[in-house]
Formats: structure tokens, sequence, C-alpha cells
């Protein structure tokens, strides 16, 4: 599955005029960025997946009659690109500010630093607080980059490598602090009388956002095991934000414009890396995405929320990973016990796939987990089977895509995809529609 050659030329064309567009819009820049992203990821993930099998990084698809092995962890390969497409963007997106302050001795102007005419180089013309931005977001990606490669290599404990997004977003908090620093929240309307229109969360913000840079690669990492879901669902996220992104943007001179703006060159090139794997991982998967890619495209999204200046909204778009996590905190905090895989069960007779089970012969659950899977069979959130005299032999894995399977029966791997990621859209949708109507209620006005 490669490219035609016509195709890569036109594409390579399209690119070049877009990058070094007249009009020296980095937008534009960053358009034609993505599409060269786009090409290179598609044609190399193809080309590199025989020498991912020789050092190991394989995996067999469970869902399959014959269990293919697979190369895995090709977010590695998406993850390059999209690094090297930012360190490339730079003097485009800098660009307007690199002609005030480029040629020494040419340039003539008042300084405010100095407070006088100079002749020279005017350095205090350069947005350095941009530029830091730009790098942290950079140095805390690669970071999550270094991890996830980790991660497939090693398959790290999840109870040890949980923390570890947060000490990677550290650059991005600190310059989040010199730069920006607002750590109030505004109060909705009916408890202003007692709380005043905003609160000022201070050290509270901090631990908040390394709380959504934890929260966004792992909630992704754990809704997981089907063909194309892992990359699908970033796919939707990523465009849903970049929708309300141009929400603003179609505002002119709004006071939000710049850090959507920083948004937009942030998702652009991911998406378009994205959806070259997602050709590759969509069922009959060709390879797996990898831990890589998981922790990789949650901390896009926690860069583009917290630097964005709207990591507050941006949860609003993990609706169904929220859901997911909540549902699985059983399983994962071994309240129930969890087996190593929670994907959906194949059943080669229909070739369709059903709710994956915990069986309970060897361990039974404790108190509080026979509590907790009472209520939720009451909720109608869980399956429970049961022997003749009533006692619990054993339940559905608690994840969202198996209780789809429970509500919806067993379906085809492509079909339960396609109805996840539509729940994900969906949802997505619903989150711009909330965040500027029933938020504006609440909040008193839209701040857009
Ligand atoms: C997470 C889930 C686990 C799920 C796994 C699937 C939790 C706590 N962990 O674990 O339940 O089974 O993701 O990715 O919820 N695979 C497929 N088809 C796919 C994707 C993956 O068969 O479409 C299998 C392959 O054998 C692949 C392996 O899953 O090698 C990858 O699993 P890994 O990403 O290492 O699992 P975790 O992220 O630890
Ligand atoms: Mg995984």
């Amino acid at each position: 599955m490669y490219s035609s050659i016509w195709t890569v030329l036109a594409i390579l064309a399209l690119s070049a005029s877009l990058i070094f567009n007249p009009a020296d819009q980095p937008l534009l820049s960053s358009v034609g960025f993505s599409l060269i992203a786009y090409l290179v990821t598609y044609n190399l993930i193809p080309a590199l997946g025989p020498a991912f099998i020789k050092v190991g990084f394989s995996g067999r698809d469970l869902s399959k009659k014959d269990r293919p092995e697979i190369p895995e962890t090709m977010g590695a390969v998406c993850a390059i690109v999209y690094l090297f497409c930012m360190f490339l963007f730079i003097p485009f997106v800098f660009y307007q500010y690199l002609a005030k302050t480029i040629g020494g001795g040419v340039v003539v102007g008042y300084d405010s630093l100095s407070e006088g005419l100079v002749k020279g180089r005017i350095l205090s013309a350069f947005p350095h607080e941009k530029l830091a931005e730009y790098l942290s977001a950079i140095l805390c990606l690669q970071s999550m980059f270094i991890l996830g490669v980790a991660d497939d290599l090693f398959d790290i404990r999840w109870r040890n490598k949980f923390f570890l997004p947060a000490i990677a977003a550290i650059p991005l908090l600190i310059v989040y602090y010199v730069d920006f620093g607002i750590t109030a929240v505004m109060v909705p309307v009916v408890l202003r009388p007692y709380f005043g229109d905003i609160v000022d969360l201070g050290a509270l913000y901090y631990m908040y956002m390394a709380a959504v840079a934890i929260f966004c690669p792992n909630s992704i990492n754990i809704y997981a095991g089907v063909n194309g879901l892992e990359v699908g669902q970033s796919v939707m996220i990523g465009v849903c934000i970049l929708l309300n992104d141009f929400i603003y943007l179609v505002q002119p001179n709004h006071p939000a414009e710049e850090s959507h703006l920083f948004s937009v060159y942030l998702l652009l090139p991911f998406l378009a890396v994205s959806i070259a794997l997602l050709r590759h991982n969509w069922c009959p998967a060709k390879c797996f995405v990898g831990d890589t890619y998981c922790y990789f495209a949650g901390m896009v999204f926690a860069v583009v929320g917290i630097l964005g200046h709207f990591s507050k909204t941006l949860l609003l778009f993990f609706v169904p990973q929220i859901f997911n996590f909540l549902y699985s905190v059983p399983q994962l905090f071994k309240i129930v016990d969890c087996p190593r895989h929670r994907l959906p069960k194949f059943n080669p007779e229909t070739g369709l796939l059903e709710p994956s089970r915990t069986y309970f012969d060897k361990k039974k659950p404790g108190k509080l987990g026979q509590i907790m899977i009472y209520v939720l069979e009451k909720l109608h959130l869980l399956k429970v089977w049961r022997d003749e005299k009533g006692v619990v032999i054993s339940i559905s894995n608690m994840t969202l895509i198996n209780l789809v399977l429970v509500y919806v029966g067993p379906l085809r791997e492509d079909h339960l995809a396609a109805v996840l990621l539509g729940i994900q859209f969906a949802s997505g949708l619903a989150a711009i529609a909330l965040r500027h109507s029933v938020a504006a209620m609440i909040f008193g006005r839209d701040n857009i």
C-alpha cells in the first residue's frame, strides 16, 4: 500500500506552493507541511514494517482466525515525522518576527527596552515567550514519545508508568506559569453569591493540569483493542478540537485568536500523521499503533489544551474516555480481577466480536467487588453470568467497548470500530454545542 508516483508529485507540488505561499501565511505553510507529513508517514509505515518485526516490535492480532503477527509501535513513525515537521515549521511560524530582527545594523527603530532609537537587530521585537511555548510543547511530546517506546519495549507495569506523563509536562507547566499564569476559574452564576465571580485555585490549578497530562494519554491507551480504535478516536477528538478552534478564528481580531491558532498549528500535522496511520491500522490491520501512539496522541491534546488555555473545554471532548476510565476503575484498581487483555472476544465460528469476560473460578471478588458488580448490574451497565445456585461465575469486562457489544449484540470488528467512532464524534459535536450554549448560561457569558 504505497502512494502512486502521480499522487506523490501532486502532493509535493501543492505542499511546496502552500509552504512558500507569497502571503507568508503560517496557517497555509502548516497545511503544506501536514500534507507532506501525511505522504511520508503513509509510505514509511509499510516500508518499515518488516524492520520493526525484526527487532521485536510486533504483536498478534487477537481478533482474527489465524492471529497474524503484524508490526507494532507504528506510532513511533508518526511521532518522529510529526516532530520533524514541527521543527521545520519554526522559521515559518515566526517568519514575520524574524524579518524584523534579521540582518544586524539594517533595521532602525525604537526599542522599548533601551528606550531609544537603535540601529541593529531589535531583539525585543521577537516573541521569545511564544518560542518558549512552542519549544516546551515539542520537549514535552518528545519525552512522551521516549516513554511510549520504552513501554512498548519493556511492557512497563501501569502503576509504574501512570504518573510519568506529569513529569514530561513540567516544562509545559513552567512556561504556563511565567507566560500566562492564570489559575483563576469562573464560578457558575448560581454559586456567585457564596464564592464571588472567580475563584483563584493557585497551586491546585497546576495539579489539575498535571492530572490532565496524566489522564489524556492513559485514557486513550485503555480505550483500545479494536483495529482502528486508538487512532480513530484520536482523529475524532482532533477534528472536534479543530472545529472548536475555528469558531474562534472566524471572528476577526478575537482575543483568543493566538492561542487557538497555536492549537491549529499543533493539530494539523498531528491529524495528518494519524490519518495516514489509520489507513494501515483499520480492520484488517496491517500494523498496530503501540502504546507509543496512545501516549503521544494523548499528550498532543494535553499540550494543546494547556497552552491553548482551554484545558477545561478539552475534557468535554474526552467524554467516552472519561466514562471508560470510571467504568474501568473496579478492574484497574484490582477490586475486581483484571485480565491482561480486556479486548472483545473473537468468535471464530461467526467471525464476530462478543463481550470478553472475567471468570471467577480461581479468584472470587471481595465484598466491595461484589457490591460494585451488584450495583452495575442493577444499573444495566454489566452482563453477569451465574450458575444454577445464583453464584456469579463471570462478568463482561468493564470497558465501553464490551458494554456496546452487550447492548448491540455481536458485531464485525470494523462495524464495532465505526460505532465507537460514531459515538466519539457525536459526543464531540455535542460538547461543542454545550460549550457555546449551556456553558454560556451557567457562567453568564460565553467567552467567544
Ligand atoms: C490496553 C488495555 C487492555 C487491552 C489492550 C489492547 C486496560 C487496562 N488495558 O492494555 O485491556 O486488551 O490495551 O490494546 O484496559 N491488539 C489486538 N487488536 C487491536 C489492538 C491490540 O489484538 O486492535 C492486541 C495485540 O496483541 C497487541 C496488543 O493488543 O500486541 C497491544 O496491547 P497493549 O497496547 O500492550 O496493551 P495495554 O495498553 O497494556
Ligand atoms: Mg496499549
